[in-house]
């Protein structure tokens, strides 16, 4: 089985890119950019990690992004997260990235944007692994903010396949980001937003992002299969749900097998994804291993998982085709 998904070819569609940053990228950059860092090596900052919710992760995730400032560590960054995907068989990604969290700490949009996009394009023609970014709000700073950072992407508009909102959930329903959505929409962007597993309010939130914000895909969203009328939405409107096992492991204990089993079985589309894999310590292929041997999942239901990323995918139709 573990040779069979590792040769399988594969898209990821749900990735932050600043979650691939590895230990030791972050100590050579921190070294570079003279950037103190908490941890004396690799390892002590890997033993540091300690996530049981989505704060207690996101807290030391924003905190890893200090060493991120000239163009070409976003490069970098970006070229190292391509150069494992392409190693791991998948031939294309949809990545997102968190401009906020950079801008807030005075580094320039164009910086974050140029250095990521010049890495896709270097690895496409290098590695022959294709992808396409996804401009991700944070959700817990103000409508105003990410409006203003959608302003900020507008002669970047051919970087972009999409935006996407994540961050703390809490309190921070979809219909926050109405007006943002309705512009990136309007600009030809599609658009997904984060549901993450177990928060409050989840089922509102997911019913938000299909009928109010209207999504062109869900990321996480496993909480939809407690409602029948959501799943019958969803599954009319053939949204993509992009699933992150070893992540939701973090908050749920569980890979969450049961759950994705019952999505196929239901006809939904979920996809397999690695969400953060540097900090989560799992990239896709262990994401798919990991939920194989908890869920027993044949080879046909993993065939399936992979086709949903593809199918679920913004490749344009006739792309798609030639993956499926
Ligand atoms: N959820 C919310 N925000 C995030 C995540 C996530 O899984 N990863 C990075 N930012
Ligand atoms: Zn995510």
């Amino acid at each position: 089985m573990k040779e069979f998904i590792e040769k399988m070819p594969k898209a990821e569609l749900h990735v932050h890119i600043e979650g691939t940053l590895e230990p030791e990228l972050s100590f050579a950059l921190a070294q570079k950019n003279k950037v103190a860092l908490k941890a004396k090596s690799p390892e002590e900052m890997i033993n540091a990690y300690d996530f049981y919710d989505l704060p207690s992760f996101l807290d030391i995730y924003y905190a890893g992004m200090s060493v991120l400032i000239e163009e070409d560590d976003f490069y970098q960054l970006t070229m190292a997260y391509l150069k494992r995907a392409a190693a791991q068989n998948i031939v294309y990604v949809e990545l997102f990235f968190d401009p906020q969290a950079h801008t807030i700490r005075g580094v320039h949009f164009d910086t974050v944007i140029s250095g990521i996009h010049a890495a896709q394009k270097d690895a496409h023609s290098e590695l022959g692994i294709e992808s396409q970014l996804i401009l991700c709000f944070l959700r817990d700073m103000s409508a105003e903010s990410a409006m203003e950072h959608l302003n900020m992407a507008e002669p970047h508009l051919d970087k972009l396949i999409g935006v996407g909102l994540d961050s703390d959930e809490k309190n921070n329903p979809p219909l926050k980001f109405a007006e943002v959505f309705s512009k990136a929409r309007m600009w030809g962007l599609k658009l997904t937003m984060h549901c993450d597993v177990n928060q409050n309010n989840t089922l509102e939130h997911i019913r938000q992002v299909i009928e109010d914000i209207k999504v062109d895909r869900i990321d996480h969203g496993v909480n939809i299969l407690e409602s029948d009328a959501l799943c019958e939405l969803a599954k009319s409107k053939g949204l993509g749900l992009t699933v992150c096992p070893v992540s939701n492991k973090f908050v749920v204990q569980s890979l969450t097998s049961k759950e994705l089993k019952k999505m196929l079985q239901q006809g939904l589309l979920p996809s397999i994804n690695s969400d953060d894999p540097s900090y989560f310590r799992a990239y896709l292929n262990e994401n798919l291993i990991a939920l194989q041997e908890e869920g027993q999942f044949s080879k046909e239901d993993l065939v399936t998982l992979v086709a949903n990323s593809f199918k679920t995918s913004w490749l344009s139709e006739s792309r798609k085709l030639e993956y499926l």
